[in-house]
């Protein structure tokens, strides 16, 4: 399984990277608003300098017509190659700009997927990705894991070679259920990537040996 920070923000991105458990990013317009970037250009270059060699990041279009999305598809491509991602939305204009894009070796992120269907029709358009937004379908009293579970069935019957990406990851209890049901990758929000790490009794045990270490005089030197 792969983690992926779902965030545009510089300072979780370089935490996350130090600690050497992040293998992508994933951004899209609100989470670039939210930080007040100006230049995406300029941001995109920065979190590819951060993450390992060759680590995907989505950048997401917001145009609409199918030769603005593969126009801006192209250019996000030419910033990072090795690293850029272009999220399109689950329509027909983005199924449409996805196999233009793929002429060019253009990978794509299927974005704001919400069932087994469009997860299908991902999958036959030749998306790198899909991202199956499970806490948006918890929000409104669906079942989200349940939709990962459905798409990694079908992908496995036709051995499909798109990636699922557990999105809209509200809680580390998403995470473990998106590994459990072999989901290839979670993005996450930093929030969650903290909230995995730490255990109290972990924290309560350290604080005991160091206490332990000190009383006892002794010496590691
Ligand atoms: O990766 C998709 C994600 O950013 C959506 O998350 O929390 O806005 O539903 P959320």
């Amino acid at each position: 399984m792969k983690i992926f920070l779902d965030t545009a923000n510089i300072s979780e991105i370089k935490k996350g990277a130090a600690m050497g458990v992040i293998h992508g990013v994933t951004t899209n317009p609100s989470l670039v608003a939210k930080e007040g970037h100006k230049d995406y250009k300029a941001v995109v270059k920065e979190i590819a300098n951060l993450l390992p060699v060759a680590a995907p990041i989505s950048v997401e279009v917001v145009s609409e017509a199918v030769a603005d999305m593969v126009a801006d598809g192209k250019r996000f491509y030419s910033w990072a190659p090795e690293n850029v991602v272009v999220k399109l939305p689950m329509n027909a204009e983005g199924l449409q700009a996805t196999r233009e894009l793929a002429k060019d070796g253009v990978r794509v992120n299927m974005t704001l997927c919400f069932s087994a269907n469009q997860a299908i029709l991902g999958a036959l358009a030749g998306v790198a990705f899909i991202s199956p937004f499970l806490g948006r379908l918890d929000d409104i009293g669906h079942d989200g894991m349940q939709l990962i579970r459905d798409i990694l069935a079908i992908y496995r019957n036709y051995d499909f070679k798109t990636e699922v990406i557990a999105a809209s990851i509200r809680h580390p209890l998403h995470t473990i259920d998106a590994a459990k049901a072999g989901a290839h990758i979670a993005t996450i929000p930093y929030k969650v990537l903290e909230q995995m790490l730490k255990h109290p009794l972990t924290d309560i045990g350290i604080q005991r040996f160091l206490d332990d270490w000190k009383k006892s005089g002794a010496t590691n030197l």
